[in-house]
């Protein structure tokens, strides 16, 4: 048996039990990690809720990190005692992992297993999202909601490392100092002041070239209305609920291209997985993002884990530390 945080049904955080379940049993192609830490992620709430329907009694956690503890016939990439980070199908927040080896790296002795466990869902987000969902450019001006949160801050980071000029939006001035610090040029506080209004102030009526916008329901009009003719408007996540349908001649207004990516189909395959963990980890080794984990819960705090993130206080990676 093992401990592990369960959800029977779809609700607040009072459905995220702390229970034992039986631990997994390695099945030929496939590796059980034990786990030292889980990555908490928006998409975590969103099975919670039922906002994105599974099938119930689930487990939850879509990454994490710790060694490798039984191997699967067939698997040959990987041993008994590696270090690795993996990004999975809901079954993190436990003491053991069943993983399929596509989606898992091995993790160098220089990166300890918290920042490994940090780094993958939201920075494997954050560089699909500005080289295959919009190539980000020299010259480029991008609009970045919740530039202060997690994937926000990454994303900020690398529009600049990229050559843009990025608009960073935040609810607070403490938010956006951090918003700045991790390269926004200018802020703007989308809780209180129209945004397309001060895209046009801000850009002299140039608008943006892109937006990456996790925000969601709140913000999308505002994303819209800020774009350039042929801009691109990438929305990548619920935070303040689901986009209401769109009537689709809208795109017609300055032929405006649409997206709504998820990570996981860009790395389907063991290559793509591979290519995209090997371009990030160039990144990071030449300084070009840095991670910050703002908080670390146990796992039988896992309910504590989301009321920090849905109450809007992340300022970079929540994980959840697992004996
Ligand atoms: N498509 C994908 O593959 C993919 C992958 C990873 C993440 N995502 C999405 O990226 C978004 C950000 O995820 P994250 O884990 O990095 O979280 P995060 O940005 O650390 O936290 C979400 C932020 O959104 C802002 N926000 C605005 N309205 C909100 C509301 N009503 N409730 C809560 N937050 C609100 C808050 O910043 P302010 O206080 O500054 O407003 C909050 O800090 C999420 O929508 C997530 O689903 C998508």
């Amino acid at each position: 048996m093992m401990n592990a945080i369960q959800v029977s049904e779809p609700g607040d955080i009072s459905v995220l039990e702390y229970v034992q379940v039986e631990k997994p049993v390695v099945a030929p192609g496939k590796i059980v990690v034990k786990n030292a830490f889980s990555g908490v992620n928006f998409i975590d709430t969103y099975f919670r809720t039922g906002l994105y329907p599974t099938t119930m009694p689930t487990l939850l956690g879509r990454e994490g990190s710790g060694t490798v503890a039984e191997v699967g016939e067939g698997v040959t990439d990987f041993k008994v005692g590696d270090k690795v980070a993996f990004l999975t199908a809901n079954n993190s927040y436990a003491q053991y992992s069943l993983v399929d080896p596509t989606m898992v790296a091995h993790v160098p002795d220089s990166i300890g297993l918290d920042v490994a466990a940090a780094i993958l869902l939201q920075g494997l987000t954050a560089l699909t999202l500005t080289t295959r969902s919009y190539l980000v450019k020299k010259g480029d001006i991008i609009l970045v909601h919740a530039a202060a949160g997690g994937t926000g801050r990454l994303l900020v980071q690398l529009c600049k490392y990229f050559g843009a000029t990025v608009i960073g939006t935040t609810s607070t001035e403490e938010k956006a100092l951090l918003a700045i610090e991790s390269g926004a040029d200018h802020i703007i506080y989308y809780n209180r002041e129209d945004v397309p209004t001060r895209v046009r102030e801000i850009t002299g009526g140039r608008m943006v070239n892109a937006v990456f916008d996790g925000v969601g329901k709140a913000t999308f009009q505002g994303s819209f209305d800020s774009l350039a003719r042929c801009g691109t408007l990438v929305s990548f996540g619920n935070a303040s609920g689901k986009v209401p349908p769109i009537e689709i001649n809208m795109l017609s207004k300055g032929n405006i291209t649409l997206l709504r990516p998820t990570l996981f189909f860009y790395i389907t395959t063991r290559q793509e997985f591979t290519e995209a963990s090997q371009e990030m980890f160039n990144l990071i080794e030449k300084g070009a993002i840095k991670f910050n984990i703002c908080e670390v819960f146990e796992l039988p705090r896992a309910a504590d884990a989301h009321t920090f993130l849905e109450s809007r206080k992340t300022t970079g990676k929540i994980l959840i530390s697992i004996d």
